[in-house]
């Protein structure tokens, strides 16, 4: 049995434990947040208001611009001499998203990433090769302290330097690598460049997340590497990796930690919520957190729920994409990971592409950018033609393919930014707080 808390054995011992812990996440909210206090008070409602699970449905929502409007610590009911780390996420337009933890809040969060490195393969003793980014982004410390927890040799590369992220796994032998998958091919190219074969690596688990990734992504990686390749899905707002894994013996939808980070799942527009096994928009509860504590946090991630298999704790399926990443275009809604599932299709193209829309003539032209494989260069003009019905017949829209040589593409070293849209550049508004702020 591994050293690890992994939380409750049953569901009724779950649910008992999550109310207790909501009744005080939200007292503690509404004590010592001021913007708790104002949101609770606005909408009517007070922590013992509370009487079961189902009751939370009567609390406010909480969004990204709450947290902006209170840029930078204004969300934070502990004082600052009990926050022992700051983390932000970037945040591609506007103020960076500040989160805060209380040592507390740091040992949760290893605790939790320690609990999906076992989920994925991982065992103590085994070396931890972690090349999401450190710093700010809560991908790399957040990995390093869960393998640390988990007893794992850690080595933290951080993102960058492929070369040398290839001789490191050359030369030490990890079996766990952490990374983004859009990194990972990165690094996958780097080997070949190098002219070693990637299946001769010591990697046996690959735990990828920070950006959505397809099944199709999966096999790739999976088949080049010759190792299991699982999700882990996390945002700082809730805490940082680690709030959901996959289990490499049942893969198919992650594990939520749900004893810390309580799910619910809503009708994107009007904010109702819907049963297990509705696809929605995640919203986040945490339940035991001190520095930040988060009251049904719109994620804009869009999921279902389903029921657990090896632990009381539901799961939740793949992240198509965010809301705010879906695509309009000549009315068809579309998200880029749709579009990658065709490319994986064509045997010929590799998994790098980009995705342009632009908008000349009053109507919204599509034009992918994807690169040749090199061991496919006569089949070409095939693939081009291949890709295009896919893209036309299954997505439903027409768009324009551009096929590249192997490399031509900038590669990521963190999150892939795959969307190019030229259509109005204020085609996605700045969100607007859900109520009056006092700063
Ligand atoms: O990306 C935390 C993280 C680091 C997760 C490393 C996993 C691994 P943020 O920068 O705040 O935090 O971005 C959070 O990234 O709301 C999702 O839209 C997306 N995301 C994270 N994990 C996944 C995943 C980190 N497994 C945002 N699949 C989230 C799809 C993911 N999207």
């Amino acid at each position: 049995m591994p050293e690890i808390d992994f939380g409750p054995k049953s569901t009724v011992e779950l649910k008992a434990l999550q109310l207790k812990r909501m009744r005080a996440s939200l007292g503690h909210a509404y004590a010592n947040s001021p913007h708790y206090r104002e949101a609770f008070d606005d909408a009517g409602v007070k922590p013992d208001d509370l009487q079961s699970l189902s009751d939370l449905a009567r609390f406010p929502f909480t969004t990204k611009a709450d947290l902006r409007a209170r840029y930078p610590f204004g969300m934070f009911a502990v004082p600052q001499d009990q926050i022992s780390r700051i983390h932000a996420s970037s945040g591609t337009t506007g103020q960076p998203t500040v989160v805060g933890y209380t040592e507390n809040d740091i040992k949760t969060w290893s605790n939790a990433v320690a609990r999906c490195i076992y989920m994925a393969g991982g065992r103590r003793g085994m070396k931890a090769h972690i090349a999401y980014g450190y710093g700010l982004f809560t991908g790399g410390l957040g990995a390093h302290y869960g393998a640390e927890a988990l007893g794992c040799t850690v080595i933290p590369m951080s993102g960058g330097q492929t070369e040398k992220q290839v001789q490191l796994i050359t030369d030490f032998k990890p079996e766990i690598i952490m990374v983004t998958p859009s990194y990972m091919l990165a690094i996958l190219d780097e080997f070949r460049r190098q002219g070693l074969n990637p299946r001769d690596s010591s990697l046996r688990y690959g735990i990828f997340g920070a950006e959505p990734w397809t099944e199709a992504m999966r096999a790739e990686i999976e088949n080049a590497f010759d190792l299991k390749a699982t999700d882990i899905y996390g945002l700082s707002e809730v805490i940082g990796p680690g709030v959901a894994q996959e289990s490499v013996t049942d893969p198919g939808g992650s594990i939520i930690w749900e004893d810390h980070f309580y799910p619910e799942i809503v009708n994107p527009q009007t904010g109702e919520v819907l049963p297990d096994g509705e696809a929605g928009e995640l919203v986040f509860t945490s339940l035991t957190k001190e520095a930040l504590p988060i009251i049904r946090y719109r994620t804009r991630d869009l999921t279902r729920l389903m029921p657990g298999t090896e632990t009381p704790m539901r799961r939740m399926a793949k992240i198509t994409g965010r809301s705010d990443d879906m695509l309009i275009i000549r009315g068809v809604n579309v998200f880029p990971t749709q579009i990658e599932e065709q490319i994986l299709k064509c045997d010929g193209l590799a998994p790098h592409y980009m995705i342009e829309i632009s908008r000349p003539k009053r109507m919204d032209e599509v034009s992918i950018q994807v690169e040749c494989r090199e061991d496919n260069v006569s089949a070409h003009g095939s693939e081009a033609r291949r890709l295009s019905s896919f893209v036309k017949d299954i997505i439903g829209i027409s768009a324009r393919i551009t096929l590249l040589s192997p490399g031509t593409l900038d590669r990521s070293v963190g999150k892939a930014v795959r969307v190019k849209d030229l259509r109005r550049a204020d085609k996605y508004p700045r969100e607007k707080p859900n109520r009056r702020q006092k700063l």
